[in-house]
């Protein structure tokens, strides 16, 4: 088993660190499925896909030949990264393991120039344990829901074409994406790619053939979710966003579909008022991200 390391701040609890190799992935899987300390938040990915996909940072934590736990970070975005997959076995105490973890792991981002980590507290077990590793809480994130079978009135404004994305708009979406978001927020091309391929609708809206804008949305077995939605800061308030929201309320209302779920920040107002325009409202589900600084 190579290369294993030690972070040497705590000599005495046996753990030993190594990063992610693939002939690991059963036994990773498999403490993922059986733990009940496990958070895996990869969005459109399938786990075994990003693990191997080696964009990542993952490392795992040994006690002999055991696999005891294991961390990794999404690749870097413009200095900010987010814990994706956190899991510590059931039955050991988990700071001595998520200590050890998160030592390597600081040191291998900060090599990395990431500058803030983030995670989403999408579990109760998290908090105790990302407290003390110094995480914070910074945002929390709110879901709204639109429960109707009308369509919004929302026109497009003059000059504005809305349609289906294609394969080679990817490039020009991510760029938008990365013009309207904070960094912590930013999707990378590749995760733009697999949210598409994982879409029931992927729109762009186009100003004299250039793209200024994008949504993202998926179809469940009882609704359907807007993912994302982004325009060019250049041209915001002037109705795309609501355009696109239109657009895509519209397509779907045709197929039956009769609601839409969106999360955004709480300190996101601006979109939350464009949301609430088109009958969306708040459902009381809250998550909050907490993040350190490295
Ligand atoms: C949220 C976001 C998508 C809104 O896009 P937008 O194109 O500015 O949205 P709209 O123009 O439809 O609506 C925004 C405002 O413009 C106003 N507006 C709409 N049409 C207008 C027009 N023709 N002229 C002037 N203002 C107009 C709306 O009334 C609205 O005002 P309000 O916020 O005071 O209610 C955009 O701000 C953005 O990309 N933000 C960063 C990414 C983000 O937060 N995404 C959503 C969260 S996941």
């Amino acid at each position: 088993m190579t290369p294993l390391r030690s972070d040497g701040s705590s000599p005495r609890t046996g753990i030993e660190i190594m990063p992610y190799q693939r002939r690991y992935r059963q036994e990773l899987r498999e403490l993922l499925y059986r733990s009940f300390r496990s958070h895996v938040h990869l969005d459109w990915h399938e786990t075994d896909a990003w693990l191997d996909a080696g964009k990542a940072t993952v490392l795992l934590a040994w006690e002999g030949r055991r696999l005891v736990g294991a961390i990794a970070a999404s690749e870097p975005v413009d200095g900010d990264c987010w814990i994706r997959v956190a899991v510590v076995v059931d039955d050991a105490p988990p700071m001595p393991i998520m200590h050890t973890l998160w030592n390597i792991l600081r040191l291998d981002l900060r090599a990395m120039q990431v500058k803030r980590v983030a995670i989403l507290m999408l579990r109760e077990w998290l908090s105790d344990v990302f407290a003390e590793l110094g995480f914070a809480e910074q945002e929390w994130i709110v879901t709204l829901r639109r429960e109707s079978l009308e369509s919004p009135v929302e026109l497009n404004p003059p000059n504005l074409t809305i349609r289906a994305s294609e394969p080679s708009d990817l490039e020009a979406i991510t760029a938008v994406d990365h013009q309207a978001f904070d960094a912590l927020w930013r999707m990378t091309l590749s995760d733009i790619r697999q949210a598409v391929r994982g879409a029931a609708s992927c729109t762009v809206a186009l100003i004299q053939n250039a793209i200024v804008g994008y949504q993202i949305s998926t179809i469940y077995f009882d609704g359907s979710h807007l993912a994302r939605l982004a325009v060019n800061p250049n041209v915001q308030a002037k109705g795309i966003g609501g355009a696109l929201v239109g657009d895509v309320l519209r397509r779907f209302t045709r197929r039956g579909v009769p609601s839409m779920t969106v999360n955004t920040q709480l300190s996101n107002e601006r979109s939350q008022r464009l949301y609430r325009r088109l009958g969306f409202q708040r459902t009381g589900y809250d998550l909050a991200v907490w993040s350190v600084r490295l």
